[in-house]
């Protein structure tokens, strides 16, 4: 008997309540992507934070389908025999026909299924793939292109995966399958070519032209309407993945994108408009106690500040209680995610710091120095060498001689590890050592404005050219401790569909600044009167020149330093309030009305979608924040006693609301030019400064 499966959405501190009943019949719901059980970026996180919501409302029948990697595998997945009968049928044939399907379940929330395929097993057939992908599509991809190659073997064993399942299958199937990004979208083409039962929906999470485009010198949302896109992504070297995501885009029963900026952008692109926005989500955890996350900032950022105490060892002549952390995190795309801008903005603020002489050191940071360990391991042997003569003495009944407490070889040892750890250099702003040093864009900027962590800067800058993780021996903290740590997340994105990072800040209760142009950005000015008040702040990069965001951004960052701490903590706690508008719980629904969607227009004997009113994800808007203000003027008078502390809340208080008015301001609509930023080489490995 087919199971009837409905949802309901509840209700999440107001935003409004979505029930949705639709028969689900047997289908089965296939979710293939690059970066399933396989992190690279973003689109690993929509993956994994969705699974859990996934897989609750389609339970056995979910599968999701990604490549086979080695070392994600054994960390990540347990591998385990298929349960779905018919999919066994098809893995077994497949494996016997010289491929290697993997079947498990992703240890992460939810813990959905996977099917890993492993694509170099299956490298031998790319040749006669690539020959059938010129006969049917006229899409001919050069040996040389490594990524594009997988993404060919990837699509012809994703389709012919759900080709033999629906074979397997006993009754004629209901198979819907959701692909993700270019990588995974030949799949989806095969499918419709092959005229598999299969309701077929595909979501770019960003576009290949726009990425390109903006990387370069190019004048990009101006132009929007008027570039020659084959021209392009030819001048480009991508015109052979470009077609891959466009043909995917069009052959897609439905079409979906993470943003409304991002619509534009691939109907202009890709030359079809998105029937469905479906915006990014994260599992959102609520603490029972309220000050919970307030106390994990606390011990995260002990955990920075022991850090930075390694780092600038020997010219530590900064207070580390009083620095604030600010912090840059994603893959490697220099001006796409505004370093450049965050590099420039950090130089202004450092001379408006030095003249101001604000008592804040807004530090970026990141690395733990061998030496320190010397220190450490040195006061740690000393101190058990003493508490052993302590023990003893008081054992047979004495007071410890204090002289003989400590021996020579004590003396000895501590002096050669304060000799060790004296030097006469700079501190340095890399942890690791660079292969392209002279190169690297981030290197080369921080040279050209000069900060060099010397003791007049009142900015000091490390630059972690790494993911961050926990086994780690610089920095053993994973991203989310670390972010949880710092006091404000930078990200002036040029392009970005979405933006997970400030969105993550959110839910941690971090503030953040974002931009008009990133997708994150926008949803929030939708759906926030006043998001400044909540610790989001919205860079205007759509209507202003870069040197004006530049110095709107140094205005952001230098008001963010002049709050005094108590500020900072109720900023937070309105910050974490908004948890609940980036919850899939609620932003789940949009990812579900695209599956009725895809399912009713290829299926129209058995499904029928109603298109719901939110499917725009419009309507909703969190109010101005009604608590008291970020300073506690209104109780300065009941107060007892007002302490140095509150004293600077009172001056936040006039100065920084006046500053924000000042910035909310718009000016005139003066359309800015990306000419002129420097060229950026492009997506490559992780990177977050500190
Ligand atoms: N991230 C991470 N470790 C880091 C830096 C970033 O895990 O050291 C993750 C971060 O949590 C986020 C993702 O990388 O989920 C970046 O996603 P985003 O959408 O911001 O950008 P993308 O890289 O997809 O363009
Ligand atoms: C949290 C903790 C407080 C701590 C504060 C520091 O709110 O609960 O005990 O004083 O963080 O805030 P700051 O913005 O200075 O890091
Ligand atoms: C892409 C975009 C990013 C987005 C992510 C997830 O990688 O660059 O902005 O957040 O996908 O949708």
């Amino acid at each position: 008997m087919p199971l009837a499966r409905s949802l309901s959405i509840t209700s999440l501190s107001g935003l409004e309540e979505w029930d949705e009943e639709f028969d689900l019949e047997d289908a089965v719901l296939f979710e293939i992507a690059w970066e399933v059980a396989n992190k690279v970026g973003g689109i690993y996180t929509v993956i994994q934070t969705k699974a859990r919501l996934t897989a609750e409302e389609w339970g056995e029948n979910y599968f999701l389908v990604g490549p086979y990697v080695e070392s994600n595998v054994r960390t990540q997945v347990e591998l385990i025999e298929p349960t779905n009968p018919a999919l066994k049928r098809a893995i077994d044939k497949m494996n016997s026909s010289g491929c290697k399907v993997y079947f498990g379940r992703w240890l992460i929330e939810g813990s959905p299924y996977v099917v890993l395929i492993d694509v170099a097993f299956t490298a031998w057939n790319l040749d006669k793939w690539k020959k059938e992908l010129w006969d049917n599509f006229s899409i001919g991809v050069p040996w040389f292109d490594r990524e594009a190659n997988d993404a060919v073997l990837f699509g012809f064993l994703t389709a012919w995966l759900l080709g033999e399942y629906a074979a397997q299958c006993e009754e004629p199937p209901h198979i819907l399958a959701h692909f993700h990004e270019w990588l995974a979208g030949l799949g989806l083409a095969l499918c419709r070519q092959r005229q598999l039962p299969v309701a077929t929906i595909f979501t770019t999470h960003a576009t290949l032209l726009g990425r390109y485009l903006c990387a370069g010198s190019v004048d990009f949302y101006n132009n929007l309407a008027d570039f020659n896109v084959d021209k392009e992504a030819g001048d480009r070297q991508i015109y052979h993945r470009y077609c891959l995501e466009r043909t995917a885009a069009r052959c897609a029963h439905v079409f979906t994108t993470v943003s409304q900026i991002t619509a534009v952008e691939a109907e202009h692109l890709l030359k079809r408009k998105p029937d469905i926005i479906t915006p990014n989500g994260l599992n959102v955890k609520k603490f029972s106690a309220m000050h919970e996350f307030q106390n994990l900032h606390a011990q995260s950022k002990n955990r920075i500040q022991e850090f930075i105490r390694g780092h600038f060892y020997g010219h530590l002549d900064f207070n580390l209680d009083k620095c604030l952390f600010l912090f840059i995190a994603g893959r490697y795309e220099f001006s796409n995610k505004g370093a450049d801008i965050f590099l420039e903005a950090l130089a202004r603020l450092n001379y408006l710091l030095r003249v101001s002489c604000v008592c804040a050191c807004p530090a970026l940071c990141v690395c733990v120095c061998v030496h320190v360990y010397q220190k450490m391991d040195t006061a740690q042997t000393v101190k058990e060498r003493f508490g052993k003569k302590l023990y003893e003495s008081l054992l047979v009944g004495q007071l410890p001689d204090v002289s003989k407490m400590l021996s020579k070889d004590d003396f000895t040892m501590m002096k050669r590890a304060i000799f060790a750890t004296q030097r006469q250099c700079q501190p340095p702003i890399c942890t690791h050592n660079m292969l392209e040093d002279s190169n690297d864009p981030i290197l080369t900027c921080i040279r050209r404005i000069g900060l060099f962590n010397s003791s007049a800067d009142r900015v000091k800058v490390i630059f972690h050219p790494e993911f961050l993780s926990s086994t780690s021996p610089l920095l053993p903290m994973d991203y989310e401790e670390f972010v949880r740590g710092c006091h404000l997340g930078v990200f002036p994105s040029y392009y970005e569909p979405w933006g997970y990072t400030p969105a993550e800040c959110t839910v941690m209760g971090i503030p953040s600044i974002s931009t008009n142009l990133s997708g994150f950005g926008c949803f929030m000015e939708e759906h926030i009167a006043d998001p400044s008040a909540y610790g989001i702040y919205i860079l205007d990069r759509r209507y202003r020149g870069v040197d004006e965001s530049c110095n709107q951004l140094t205005s952001y960052l230098f008001q963010f330093c002049q709050q005094s701490r108590r500020a900072r903590i109720i900023q937070r706690n309105r910050t974490e309030r908004l948890s609940d508008l980036l919850d899939w719980r609620y932003l789940g629904r949009y990812y579900i009305s695209a599956r009725h969607m895809a399912l009713a227009k290829a299926f129209p004997d058995t499904y029928f979608y109603q298109p719901h009113d939110s499917d725009t994800a419009q309507g909703f808007r969190y109010p101005r924040p009604a608590s008291v203000p970020p300073s506690p003027s209104l109780s300065r008078h009941s107060s007892p006693r007002q302490s140095e502390a509150e004293e600077d809340d009172d001056r936040y208080d006039e100065d920084a609301e006046a500053e924000k008015d000042r910035l909310n301001i718009r000016q005139p609509l003066t359309l800015p030019s990306k000419k002129g930023l420097p060229l950026v080489s492009n997506l490559g490995y992780l990177w977050s400064v500190i």
